[in-house]
């Protein structure tokens, strides 16, 4: 195999908060990636850094009363320090605020002003004269002009009306509490309609874009002229100054992806290399790992920026989906906007990383950490699967180590080696889902070998103690092979893998040639099993640290009593008439041609079945529901529909379309029980 040169980015975290588990689907998802093509014996380095610059770092700082340079050093060694926590490993961890970055920034500058495509114009946007700075959207709050509904930020109303912060009604600044004067002033902008043949070959052309990323820029912003892009802002301003447009400074936006170059060059001189084979040499790829929120930025505004520039463009971007967890956007007073610090103070990353692989697929969809699901996953394919096979035979061959050949095992150390090609395929395109399963099976085999061998039964009798010898090195040696194609996943079982058998993991090639005749070290825990209990603290901890943080607000509209009063008063027997369970959704499928239906199986425990049309599709997706609880009226009098008989109903809250909430008991309800 040839070798490649791949140098792999995952998007520079702001440096205005910690490092969360949403982040973490892309981190873990770029270093398994690196992790793999390193194993395979590429030259590939990793690199990424802290994006430090913009109003919202500006105003962190400013909040914790220290200097901006003093924030962002603090929040880059705990950025580090989250980031080691899950083994992800890399090659440089630099910031935005570094020599390098504004000397690249300066020669983008010069190159694009060569290249004839700046512009001056002036713009017009709020002002808040108490702080002395211009605001952004997010920073002013006032009355939407469309609707009336109070509260809403500068862009866009939770009605959904869109309208400029100018034309809030009633605007004050979220930054002093003032209100916000209009001010005029001049602005860069960067004419990127005059790359649009450019962008459209670029981003139609070739395997640089998943497919649906191409059709939507395709649909959404390539089908018409590309608006000019205001790169600078006004003093005061936390970043780098413009060279030749003194009291201004580069957008965030601008330096944030030339930050993936100065990692990049820092690498570079740590290690002695040239920074132009790296970024200006054919023969590298470059492959950038995003979510899908800042797809815009990279595959139009940065593929520019570096065809302006001269520099290599990207190979590939990867873009993810975004974390939901029990099928709801992450929330703090849910408890379930959990920090990676948090995190590891209750459970084991390598059940984060195994957990994300097993569903991520290469396409852009948002991925669910449904909390049952994953304990349930982490100990059954991890704990019971794959540890087991070595935690089941290791200490038999402790004393005489493996066999000195490797004994007939029916062709089963063969087909493993022979997955390999599918198994690299899948994580290449970034199909870990697919790679995930491919290994399951592998382990599903070998734990039927092992059933069906029953080591502890030779065990008891002497006469087979070379038989047992030979059950356990196919056993170990099927383990091993699992083991190197899960190292892209699960570094530390790798390592842990090679201490057992004092021979360490360090190439893809290893699955291919089994061992023998070596020692086998006395065998160590390698993995505890999730325990849905630390699940539980993880979530309690994470929503005292929102209580105690910044000041929760409970301070809820009256608009829904308003708009159904409460009913007239019910006795306690009226109520018990309703017999409310708690259920599990067994199974949900859409139905053809019902625009709001979902078809849910609940299951009340034992064989006890309900099947409910819930009015919920707009909300829910099917697939986020299975496996989680539900309230469901059990005695409900069944109603036959168009689509079938519907046995009862799920209790859920909101006005109807997406806006509906189903009511989720709390953790540690079970199916059956009675809802008092
Ligand atoms: N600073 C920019 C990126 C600049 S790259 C030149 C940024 N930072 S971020 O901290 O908000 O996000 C960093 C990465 O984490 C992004 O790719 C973002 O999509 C990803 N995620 C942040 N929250 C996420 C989830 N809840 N789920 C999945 N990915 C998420 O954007």
């Amino acid at each position: 195999m040839k070798e490649r040169r791949i140098l792999v980015t995952s998007a520079l975290p702001y440096a205005n908060g910690p490092i969360h588990i949403g982040h973490l689907v892309e981190y873990i998802q770029t270093d398994i990636w690196v992790r793999f093509q390193k194993l395979r014996g590429h030259r590939c380095i990793f690199l990424c850094a802290d994006d430090t610059h913009g109003t919202a770092i500006m105003i962190s700082a400013q909040k914790h009363g220290v200097t901006e340079e003093a924030w962002i050093t603090r929040i880059n060694e705990e950025h580090q320090r989250d980031f080691a926590g899950f083994d992800v490993a890399f090659d440089n961890y630099g910031s935005t605020h570094s020599d390098e970055n504004r000397q690249l920034c300066a020669a983008f500058w010069k190159a694009i002003r060569a290249a004839g495509l700046v512009v001056e114009k002036d713009v017009t946007q709020l002002y808040d004269p108490v702080k002395g700075v211009f605001l952004a959207d997010r920073f002013v709050k006032g009355k939407c002009p469309v609707c009336g509904k109070p509260d809403q930020y500068g862009d866009s109303c939770e009605n959904g009306h869109t309208y400029t912060a100018a034309e809030l009604v009633e605007p004050v600044s979220t930054l002093s509490g003032a209100a916000p004067e209009i001010r005029s002033a001049p602005h860069l902008f960067i004419q990127i309609e005059k790359l649009h043949d450019f962008l459209e070959s670029w981003t139609q052309s070739g395997d640089h874009l998943q497919p649906e990323v191409a059709n939507y820029l395709k649909g959404h912003f390539l089908h018409e002229p590309l608006r000019d892009w205001d790169i600078s802002r006004p003093a005061p301003y936390w970043g780098f100054e413009i060279p030749d447009f003194p009291g201004n400074y580069w957008f965030v936006w601008f330096d944030a992806p030339i930050g993936y170059m100065a990692s990049t060059w820092q690498w570079c001189k740590q290690h002695g290399e040239d920074f132009d084979a790296w970024w200006r040499n054919p023969d590298t790829e470059i492959h950038h790992f995003i979510g899908k929120d800042i797809t815009y930025f990279h595959t139009l505004f940065w593929p520019a920026m570096l065809k302006a520039a001269g520099f290599n463009l990207p190979t590939k971007i990867h873009i993810h989906g975004f974390l939901t967890v029990d099928g709801r956007k992450m929330s703090k007073r849910d408890g379930t906007f959990i920090k990676a610090a948090t995190y590891l103070n209750h459970l084991d990353p390598s059940f984060l990383r195994y957990f994300y692989a097993s569903k991520l697929g290469p396409g852009i969809d948002d991925i669910d950490m449904n909390l049952q699901e994953f304990v349930n996953k982490v100990n059954s394919d991890l704990v019971g699967k794959v540890v087991n096979l070595a935690s089941r035979t290791a200490r038999f061959v402790q004393e005489t180590g493996l066999s000195a050949t490797y004994p007939e095992d029916g062709g089963l150390f063969q087909q493993g080696a022979a997955a390999e090609e599918d198994i690299a395929a899948a994580y290449e395109t970034g199909d870990y889902n697919r790679a995930m399963r491919l290994v399951m099976e592998l382990a599903d085999r070998a734990n039927a070998y092992v059933e069906s061998t029953a080591p502890w039964a030779l065990r008891k009798d002497s006469s087979k103690a070379h038989q047992l010898q030979d059950v356990c090195t196919v056993a170990l040696n099927l383990f091993r092979q699992i083991v190197v194609y899960l190292a892209p996943v699960l570094p530390r079982l790798a390592t842990q893998t090679g201490q057992l058998f004092n021979c360490p993991i360090q190439s893809w090639s290893d699955a291919q040639t089994p061992l023998v005749g070596v020692a086998v070290s006395p065998f160590q825990h390698m993995l505890q099993r999730a325990d849905m209990k630390e699940v539980h603290a993880m979530i309690e901890e994470t929503k005292a640290d929102a209580a105690g943080g910044e000041p929760v607000r409970f301070d809820d509209s009256d608009e829904f009593l308003k708009a159904e009063p409460i009913a007239p008063q019910c006795t306690i027997d009226d109520f018990i008439k309703v017999d409310l369970r708690v259920a599990r959704v067994i199974a949900a499928e859409e139905v053809p041609d019902a625009r709001k239906l979902l078809k849910l199986t609940l299951s009340l425990g034992g064989a006890e079945r309900r099947t409910v049309f819930a009015g919920i599709k707009a909300a829910y997706e099917p697939k986020q529901l299975v496996g989680s609880l539900v309230v469901v009226v059990a005695n409900l009098a069944p109603r036959q529909m168009k689509f079938g008989l519907s046995e009862g109903m799920v209790v859920a809250s909101g006005p109807g379309g997406e806006d509906v909430f189903l009511l989720r008991p709390d953790k540690g309800a079970q199916p059956g029980q009675r809802v008092h």
